[in-house]
């Protein structure tokens, strides 16, 4: 471990994407506005704001393109949409987003699952997507179940580091690796991370966790020390994929923020704010939600000690 953490750690939100398209209560589009726009307050440099898939397929965001046509652009942040396919790199494009994030899982079965298709149709409609963006976009890319999948089970290291090079090679520069159900470890994250730098400069990297398993923020850690600087997070620890069975929230962007805080590490976003925007969540989507600083407080928030305290 190394103690010299001096670094800044760079969050991109995502509740309003994986965290509202697992959510079975409908939100109003103006309340995805709002909270898009309460996010970009907060400091976030990026926010994945929507995605443009099928409205069979995730009926919670089918309003993306009224959302990003609605939100109040931050010009310091950068609004992201989820795409699968080509129809969805056109509306994205009709809707302004600053950057695609195309979607491909190392597991053909979670692929077929997700995204109705095999691998290879996926990287083939991405090269159709990289064709239409022309340039006037930035694209990133995901490979999701990279640290293991709820059908196959162990993911080989090589097929990940084998898709992060195609996706560069089409001209792809953002890469996030994604562990969708929680079944990453903080040894295999250090080493699947060293790896994929030595072909990802550590600025086009992200890391996206979810905290099935508990080990969200030790996963969190273990990346970043091996060299990565760029994490998914969403309010409230929101999210999950609804086609893969057991999936729960992503790690919480507060929760992340306040350990940043508490180690010394810039993530340059204010946690007061997120505290206290993450404790609207529970009315927004009709249920409690998983994240732990909204719920304890920051370690600087201290209570009046008993009186009886004074006697002794
Ligand atoms: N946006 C809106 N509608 C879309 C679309 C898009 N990006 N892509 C396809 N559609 C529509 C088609 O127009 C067609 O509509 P119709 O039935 O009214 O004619 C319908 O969806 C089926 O199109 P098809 O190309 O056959 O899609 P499919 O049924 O094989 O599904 C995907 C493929 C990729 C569109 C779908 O599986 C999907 O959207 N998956 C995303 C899942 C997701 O977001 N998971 C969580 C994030 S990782
Ligand atoms: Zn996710």
């Amino acid at each position: 471990m190394n103690f010299e953490y001096k670094e800044p750690l760079i969050v991109q939100e995502v509740a309003p994407r994986d965290g509202l398209q697992i959510e079975k209560q409908w939100v109003e589009t103006e309340d995805k506005i709002a909270l898009i726009d309460g996010l970009s307050a907060c400091g976030f440099t990026r926010i994945e704001a929507g995605s443009f898939v099928s409205p069979k397929a995730i009926p919670a965001l089918r309003d993306g393109d009224a959302v990003f046509n609605g939100i109040r652009r931050d010009p310091g942040v950068i609004y992201v949409a989820l795409v699968p396919n080509v129809k969805g790199g056109e509306r994205a494009l009709a809707a302004n987003a600053d950057e695609l994030n195309l979607v491909m899982s190392a597991s053909q079965t979670h692929n077929r699952a997700n995204m109705r298709m095999s691998c290879e149709s996926s990287l083939a409609g991405f090269g159709d997507v990289v064709r239409l963006a022309a340039a006037t976009v930035s694209l990133n890319a995901t490979v999701a179940t990279a640290f293991g999948c709820p059908f196959e089970g162990q993911i080989d290291e090589e097929r990940v580091v084998s898709i992060v090079r195609t996706y560069r090679e089409m001209g792809i520069t953002g890469i996030t690796l994604a562990d969708t159900t929680g079944m990453a470890n903080p040894r295999q994250v250090a080493r699947l991370v060293a790896r994929v730098l030595e072909h990802v400069p550590a600025a086009d990297l992200t890391l996206h966790f979810h905290n099935t398993r508990g080990l969200g923020l030790a996963n969190v850690l273990a990346a970043y020390d091996a060299g990565a600087r760029r994490f998914d997070a969403a309010l409230g620890g929101l999210g999950g994929c609804p086609f893969a069975p057991g999936a729960s929230g992503n790690i919480c962007t507060e929760d992340l923020v306040n350990m940043c805080e508490e180690m010394g590490i810039p993530a340059g976003v204010d946690l007061q704010k997120l505290i206290a925007l993450s404790r609207t969540l529970p009315a927004l989507v009709g249920h409690e939600v998983p994240g732990q600083v909204a719920k304890a407080g920051r370690n600087c928030d201290l209570h009046p000690a008993p009186d009886y305290v004074r006697t002794i």
